[in-house]
């Protein structure tokens, strides 16, 4: 499904580095570290009426991604809270809105991989766009294994929310081809890791099973599924899964700021049958909404 352009995007007022500018000058440097690299971090965040939902977990792991790729000059959080409360003001967004949040290494004073020729701190980007959940989570989504691994800490860690984004684009563009949906991504060791963009679960003999998330990200929704079956005394278990048991589990679903909670309901062609009649889908979509009001910040 190719998401479409939203004209309520049309003059979008996007932050970049220390203020507000129109969609058409938000602009970062040709030496900016992002540009050079790939250099940067970022997260994405949902605003409901509410506030943004785990805003404090999400600006936790940016914390956390920054620390591992030692970047300096990062600004606080009470500087990042107030830059995105601006930013919401200033295009009057309350809800349904989508915030790609970009922290980049900054500006270079040349060219070149060292960072230690950036000598002016780092660069936040505030992209706040209207978007409601981008898939059809009525009739759900279809996948194909993409030939494409996902990292795991031998090469880049994927506790490291970061813009090297290359391994998942050419995921999806296996998935484009295919005429689905998303790509779902295998660990080194051949075990499902996740989609190209989102975080995967199965259920099966009333149980939920997720990736260890040694080659996933550690989703933020994904996390709170988790604490969701902790909560309400859902079985979970985080373990290697094999395609077969995808293949052959009851429902299977995808989690992220983006789409929410979304069923998946064929992997490489196989229709995913819910042979036990389980309802555990739609249980856990029903918690994931009432904890949104309860767990939005106001910024
Ligand atoms: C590769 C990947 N997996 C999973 C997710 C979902 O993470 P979250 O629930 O924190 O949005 C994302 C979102 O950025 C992602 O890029």
């Amino acid at each position: 499904m190719l998401q479409k352009f939203d004209s309520r995007n049309k003059d979008l007022k996007v932050w970049v580095a220390d203020g507000l500018y129109s969609r058409e000058d938000a602009k970062v440097s040709v030496f900016d570290s992002v540009v050079q690299g790939g250099d940067a971090i970022w997260e994405g965040l949902r605003v409901y009426p509410e506030g943004i939902f785990l805003l404090d977990r999400h600006l936790n792991r940016l914390y956390e991604s920054a620390k591992a790729l030692a970047f300096v000059d990062i600004p606080s959080v009470e500087e990042i809270k107030h830059s995105i409360g601006e930013t919401l003001r200033a295009n009057n967004m309350t809800r349904d809105t989508h915030i790609r949040l970009t922290l980049t290494r900054g500006t270079k004073i040349t060219s070149g991989m060292d960072p230690r020729l950036n000598q002016s701190g780092s660069c936040l980007i505030i992209l706040a766009e209207w978007k409601p959940p981008v898939y059809d989570n009525n009739n759900g989504i279809k996948v194909i294994t993409s030939t494409i691994r996902r990292n795991n800490p031998s090469f880049l860690d994927s506790k490291i929310h970061h813009n090297n984004l290359l391994n998942n684009i050419q995921a999806k563009i296996q998935a484009n081809v295919a005429g689905v949906d998303a790509a779902l991504m295998l660990d080194y060791s051949g075990f499902a890791a996740e989609l190209n963009g989102t975080n995967i679960f199965m259920v099966k003999d009333g149980m939920v099973h997720t990736p260890t998330a040694e080659a996933c990200l550690h989703g933020i929704t994904r996390g709170m599924i988790i604490q969701i079956c902790q909560e309400e005394s859902i079985g979970i278990k985080e373990r290697n899964i094999s395609l077969t048991e995808l293949y052959n589990a009851d429902q299977v679903f995808c989690s992220g700021t983006m789409g929410e909670l979304t069923p998946i309901t064929h992997i490489d062609g196989r229709r995913i049958e819910n042979r036990s009649d389980t309802e555990l889908l739609a249980t856990l979509i029903k918690h994931f909404g009432e904890r949104i009001p309860k767990y939005c910040i106001e910024v």
